[in-house]
């Protein structure tokens, strides 16, 4: 079994699909381990995606990320990384394939109403940033 860390973006939950991804999710075969709806601070925001610091989109991507809750998960599946992704759909909703959350609820690049772990690694890294070890049943 793999873990991922999932983001429904402030866009997705602010436009009500919160409950269609999570069906999403569990028809995928996810078993949600953790699920807690937070609105970021800048600083949690800013820590999440230092690795992007620099970067032109930055400013607008914190900014996006901050401006209304999101609701945090930790899934558990085989091969869960690269699944979530597959379920996400391509970063740029133009280019992400029919049926997926970013085809069906992302605006633009920017706008693209989720985020996956892109590495066994980094969704690691990133479930430790969200949740205490003892959340993760
Ligand atoms: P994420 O980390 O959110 O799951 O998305 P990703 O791996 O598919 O894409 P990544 O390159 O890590 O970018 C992180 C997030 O930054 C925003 N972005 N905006 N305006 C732009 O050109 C641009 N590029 C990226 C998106 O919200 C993207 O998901
Ligand atoms: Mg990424």
């Amino acid at each position: 079994m793999e873990r991922t860390f999932a983001i429904i973006k402030p866009d997705a939950v602010a436009a009500g699909h919160t409950g269609h991804i999570i069906a999403m999710i569990e028809e995928a075969g996810f078993r949600i381990l953790a699920m807690r709806r937070e609105h970021l601070t800048r600083p949690v925001a800013e820590g999440f995606y230092a690795v992007h610091k620099g970067k032109g989109f930055f400013a607008e991507l914190i900014e996006f990320m901050t401006e209304a809750p999101v609701v945090l998960l930790a899934l558990e599946r085989e091969d869960a990384v690269a699944k979530w992704r597959e379920v996400m759909g391509s970063t740029n909703p133009d280019n992400a394939a029919p049926g997926t959350v970013r085809k069906l609820y992302g605006t633009n690049i920017g706008r693209n109403a989720s985020h996956g772990s892109d590495s066994v690694e980094n969704a690691g890294i990133e479930l430790s940033w969200f949740f205490r070890g003892s959340e993760l049943g």
